[in-house]
């Protein structure tokens, strides 16, 4: 049979090119080269520090304090011997060496800055400063000369990533890309930034209070969804390394419609209060309005109530939020929303010691959720006594995690409500 013919490039010969193949187990996955910035807060959610060669997408809403955090992290390398670099296209010199008095420090004082919008002098700022750190504050403020579209601009984003990265991997800098939020929610230009970089941290939480949130949503190098909590106060960010106690301050004491439920994102257990209000809907249809939770899980959550509860719940406008600006992804906190939204319906508060966690199914079950153990423990350290929680994750609890704390056991969401309400 004549063989078949095939072209240079798809021939096996590879048109004359040899690779060299290695077998993983002879790889050396040599532990890339991390810089703790010694801001625990900040590297815990870079699962131990930003790392040489690594690039960080930094999102958050304007004012929430991106450019303070930056700055600290900064100040916090150099002192550690590190050299800084702070380019920003957002601000002034000036202006940038003003937020920095108030920050402190005398680190501070040995960071490189450099004021432009150029994306060529960025490069250049780069390769005579050798930095072993970088932030570049906004990546949409830095346009290449040599194209003509605008500063912003999808194209323009697209280059000075891709051009910056290329950078930081060639010279080995750990590097941050601070990106604007649109009102959407999302890293203002093309989702591509996010699959361009390696790490994506955003920056959260509600300019009405001082507490803020870092979590990483993707990490090459470490952890995603690891979180880390800060406090805004005058003097810059500084580290919240008990949140439990900071979100349950102001938690009031018998009220319906307040439930302390226990969240675990990345690894770390954290205490949130759940509140609902229940009113009747006065005008037209009934509003319902979440904030700090997931809208669709509201709406799934009501259904639930009313067809497997008996909750006549159709005609009242329902409120839910997460005390203090907080926001939840995981559903271990749909169990507290509900039994928080039959609180205020039925207009009977839970008992003030009562921690409750787990997934409401559509059958109206409760299904078990990822570390059950730190949960009790950390509702434990925060002086509670009682937890409901789904019946199948009481069977991850050891004798000594079940000490000193009731756990009250649920099948389904109408068990829980009646073990929390009584
Ligand atoms: P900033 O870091 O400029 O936010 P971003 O870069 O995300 O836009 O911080 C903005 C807010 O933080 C500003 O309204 C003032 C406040 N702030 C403090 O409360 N304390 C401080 O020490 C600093 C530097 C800022
Ligand atoms: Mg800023």
């Amino acid at each position: 049979m004549k063989p078949t013919t095939v072209s240079s490039r798809g021939s096996p010969q590879g048109g004359g090119r040899t690779l060299k193949l290695e077998r993983i187990a002879d790889v050396r996955a040599d532990d890339a080269r991390r810089y703790p910035t010694g801001i625990g807060e900040l590297d815990r959610a870079l699962g131990g520090g930003p790392v040489a060669g690594g690039v960080i997408l930094l999102g958050g809403d304007p004012g929430i304090g991106k450019s303070t955090l930056m700055m600290q992290a900064l100040a916090a390398l150099a002192h550690r011997g590190h050299r800084a670099l702070y380019l920003t296209g957002e601000e002034s010199a000036a202006q940038v060496a003003l937020r920095t008095r108030r920050i402190g420090g005398e680190a501070i004082e040995s960071v490189q800055l450099l004021a432009t919008n150029s994306l060529e002098d960025a490069e250049v700022a780069i390769m005579q400063v050798e930095p072993d750190v970088v932030v570049v504050d906004s990546i949409q403020t830095v346009r290449a000369e040599e194209l003509s579209s605008p500063m912003g601009s999808v194209g323009q984003l697209r280059e000075a990533t891709s051009r910056l990265i290329d950078l930081a991997k060639r010279r080995h800098i750990a590097m941050f890309l601070i990106g604007h939020i649109t009102k959407e929610g999302t890293i203002a230009g093309p989702k591509v930034l996010e699959h361009l970089v390696d790490t994506v941290l955003s920056f959260e939480g509600d300019r009405s209070h001082a507490f803020r949130l870092i979590r990483a949503s993707k990490n090459r190098f470490g952890p995603a969804q690891e979180v880390g909590v800060f406090e805004m106060v005058r003097e810059g960010l500084r580290e919240v390394p008990d949140p439990s106690a900071l979100f349950l301050a102001e938690r009031p004491r018998n009220a319906s419609g307040s439930v302390v439920s226990a969240t675990a994102e990345g690894t770390r257990p954290l205490l949130v209060e759940v509140q609902a209000l229940v009113a009747p809907a006065v005008y037209g249809s009934a509003r319902r309005v979440a904030s700090g939770f997931d809208q669709h899980r509201l709406a799934i959550l009501l259904a639930v109530l009313e067809r497997k509860c008996g909750l006549q719940i159709g005609d009242h406008d329902v409120f839910a939020s997460l005390a203090g600006g907080m926001r939840v992804d995981e559903r271990a906190v749909d169990l507290a929303l509900a039994v928080a939204i039959a609180s205020s319906f039925r207009n009977q508060p839970s008992p003030a010691d009562l921690v409750i966690f787990g997934e409401v199914g559509l059958a109206g079950e409760v299904r078990s959720v990822p570390r059950a153990s730190q949960r009790v423990l950390e509702a434990k350290k925060l002086g509670f006594s009682t937890i409901v929680m789904p019946l199948l994750s009481t069977e991850q609890l050891s004798d000594y995690e079940r000490d000193g704390v009731r756990i009250l056991p649920a099948r389904t969401l109408e068990e829980a409500i009646d073990l929390a309400l009584g």
